[in-house]
């Protein structure tokens, strides 16, 4: 009996070994093979889709695009195998083509939303046919269809942008409480939210806020317009203009330059376009923000690559967890650099995003000079 028992405790534990190794296998390969179950290739081509949002503001066609395409080639990816589509600042439109991109075997999408909402729409049905999306630059909210977002740190962006303008008020010495036009971006980009509330967050309090704008589309000429409307209402008296971006600044600049103003008030941006470096050597525009797109556009293009192949990007690539209103996504957020005339060599000269030669054309050859650009 004793022996008996004693045996059958011996079996028993061979038993529960056995059992357990086996409990383990599964727990290996199962998720193995559902991850690979789950691979959006499953041997199908790798294709990827790049949708982006508009063509007013310059990087997209011109920094955006290319390094995402560039990048993709050096690591091998088949240049035909990418769909690429914008959509002219257009949430329907994007919808048909995101739609298309998938009808014609999108194996991975990267995504800059027209409409942050709407576009959850676009990742609900990718998440149905097992296509992974990237959230680039804009967060699509609330669809868990959203495997990981790469963006900047679009709050620190606004407080970048009011803090500089604060800046620039308080050199012009004067005594009141200056007063303040805002020109907003676009209120369907989850990004413009962000900046405003990053801006609102500096100037509340400090400035007088006189008029406020949400600038439909991120659009210049209805930022014009919005400018105009402001100056009508507030007898040009305006000491400065936050504008979201370089594009909206542009839009601003001209309503100011047409009514007038001279000296023009200090106005922001954003994007480091070149019209807009441009404009700060000519003191018609006080600062703008770099954004580095070149390494968000490569990373983006290494995840989906990634992707494509039925990789899971190494965690460590993650600096943060955005909620979508849905889910906490992985996500990569880069620093935004202020940028006025004492730093614009070293930072978009500096890094390549303009050349000197790029910038320093016959019209501003004297402005440069001033400012030892050369
Ligand atoms: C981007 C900006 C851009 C704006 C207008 C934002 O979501 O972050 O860089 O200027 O959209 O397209």
């Amino acid at each position: 009996m004793l022996h008996n028992s004693s045996s059958d405790s011996v079996g028993g534990k061979v038993l529960l070994k056995r059992t357990l190794q086996l409990m383990s296998l599964i727990l290996l390969v199962v998720p193995a093979l559902t991850a690979c179950h789950a691979q959006p290739t499953g041997g199908a081509v790798c294709k990827i889709a790049f949708l982006l949002p508009e063509t007013k503001t310059a990087r997209y066609e011109t920094q955006d695009l290319p390094n995402f395409r560039r990048r993709l080639t050096e690591l091998g990816f088949t240049e035909k195998n990418l769909i690429y589509n914008n959509a002219n600042q257009d949430a329907a439109t994007q919808q048909q083509q995101a739609e298309a991109a998938l009808t014609n075997g999108a194996t991975v999408m990267v995504l800059d939303p027209v409409d942050s909402n709407a576009a959850a729409k676009i990742a609900d049905l990718a998440k149905s046919k097992n296509v992974p999306v990237i959230s680039y630059d804009r967060l699509i909210n609330g669809s868990d269809g959203v495997s990981y977002y790469i963006s900047f740190d679009n709050e620190l962006v606004g407080n970048l942008q009011g803090e500089a303008l604060l800046a620039a008020l308080q050199k012009l010495g004067q005594t009141n409480v200056p007063t303040v036009v805002m020109i907003n971006g676009s209120p369907t980009d989850n990004n413009a939210s962000l900046f405003k509330r990053g801006a609102h967050a500096v100037l509340d309090g400090r400035v007088n806020i006189a008029k406020e704008y949400d600038t439909p589309d991120w659009s210049p000429d209805k930022a014009q317009q919005e400018m105009e409307q402001a100056l009508t209402a507030l007898n040009n008296q305006v000491d400065g203009v936050y504008a979201a971006n370089d594009g909206t600044a542009g839009g601003a600049i001209a309503a100011m330059k047409a009514a007038g103003l001279n000296p023009l008030p200090p106005v922001t941006g954003q994007d480091a376009e070149l019209a807009a470096i441009q404009r700060i050597l000519a003191h018609e525009q006080y600062m703008t923000i770099y954004k580095a797109i070149r390494p968000e556009a490569e990373v983006a293009a290494e995840l989906a690559f990634d992707l494509c192949q039925g990789r899971s990007p190494a965690v460590t690539r993650f600096n943060s967890r955005v909620n979508n209103t849905k889910i906490e996504v992985p996500a990569i957020l880069l620093k935004p650099i202020g940028v006025t005339r004492d730093n614009i060599k070293n930072t978009v000269v500096a890094d390549q995003f303009w050349s000197i030669e790029q910038i320093c054309t016959a019209d501003f050859e004297a402005a440069c000079a001033a400012a030892d650009l050369q």
